[in-house]
């Protein structure tokens, strides 16, 4: 595997979880692997877990790892071609990227969308640039519209705790206050519909994801009706494809309750974090039997050293 930044990039997705759990098992058997190679993790956002989990999956298979907070630390850079740089910004991609590939074996980066401009966020414009100049593989630790090393961690963890063979998964918005990134509920989706269970997205009107993502899945302004008998709820905000990036007024019963739990097959609650108690899933939910959120995030371990063993053995 040279690069990861969706489902598209994965032959067998069954596999790569299997593999995943696999390493859970026996975290320190592949160390020949990374010797000597350096892993560049580059983050233009923030992040707690994605930051941790691929650092500690690249110690495990014997990696070093590198850090830059672009955000913080960097150089403020400059994206668009052709333009004379005598504003605020220091350094062109186009530099910036390839020198970084020239210090690392593996680059992981992590690009937020604007939520202002839909064309330029959903073209990639940021990662495909790290994409065209980094020169080594590279793995998505989310970009504007993709998250695919959390989606592999959610697959992880419905495959190690399903109690039937093909359970019922139900996406379900979740209220917000602040306009979120469609990358994590996108991403789900598609890993979903490629996953071998029964996905129902369930939202408010107005906040229809792009039917890129959601091809096959079964979807539901009825959040009862979508609820019903489910194994799975992966909870999440996002903001409106149509209006680009808006939160729309009202909607604040969607948040889930212990209550709406009774109508489900006793339903694992998923989410990526971070979560607002109490605004986007409430703290009886996140604090009951029902809740997997910090068993799933420890799964992101697992899913990111199955994407870096793979990139090692391919390089
Ligand atoms: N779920 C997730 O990606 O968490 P971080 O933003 O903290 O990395």
């Amino acid at each position: 595997m040279k690069l990861f930044t969706s489902v598209n990039d994965v032959t067998d997705i069954k596999a790569l979880a299997a593999e995943a759990l696999q390493l859970k098992k026996d975290p320190y058997a592949h160390q020949h692997l990374g010797k000597n190679k350096t892993l560049g993790l580059v983050f233009l956002n923030p992040s707690l877990r994605t930051r941790m989990s691929t650092q500690k999956a690249a110690l495990n298979l014997g990696m070093n790892v590198m850090v830059l907070n672009v955000d913080k630390e960097g150089w403020a850079l400059e994206l668009r071609d052709n333009v004379v740089m005598n504003g605020t910004t220091v350094e062109h991609i186009r530099e910036a990227a390839a020198v970084m590939g020239q210090y690392v074996d593996i680059i992981g980066v992590r690009s937020f969308p604007g939520l202002k401009d839909r064309e330029e966020d959903y073209t990639e414009v940021v990662f495909n640039k790290f994409v065209e100049f980094c020169g080594v593989p590279l793995v998505s630790l989310e970009s504007a519209t993709r998250h695919p090393l959390q989606s592999l961690a959610d697959l992880v963890s419905i495959e190690e705790l399903k109690t039937r063979e093909r359970p019922k998964v139900v996406l379900t918005w979740a209220p917000h206050i602040k306009p979120l990134p469609q990358a994590v509920p996108n991403s789900f989706a598609e890993w979903m519909c490629k996953a071998d269970v029964d996905f129902t997205i369930t939202h408010p009107a107005g906040y229809e994801l792009s039917t890129d993502f959601t091809q096959g899945a079964t979807i539901t302004h009825n959040q009862d009706e979508a609820l019903a008998d489910a194994d799975f709820i992966y909870v999440k905000n996002w903001s409106a494809y149509e209006p680009y990036g808006k939160v729309l007024p009202g909607n604040e019963e969607w948040m889930l309750t212990n209550d709406r739990l009774k109508i489900t097959n006793n339903a694992k609650v998923m989410h990526c974090l971070p979560v607002r108690r109490n605004l986007e899933l409430s703290a009886e939910v996140l604090d009951g039997p029902n809740s997997i959120v910090v068993h799933e995030a420890g799964n992101r371990v697992w899913a990111a050293q199955a994407v870096l063993k793979q990139m090692l053995e391919a390089l």
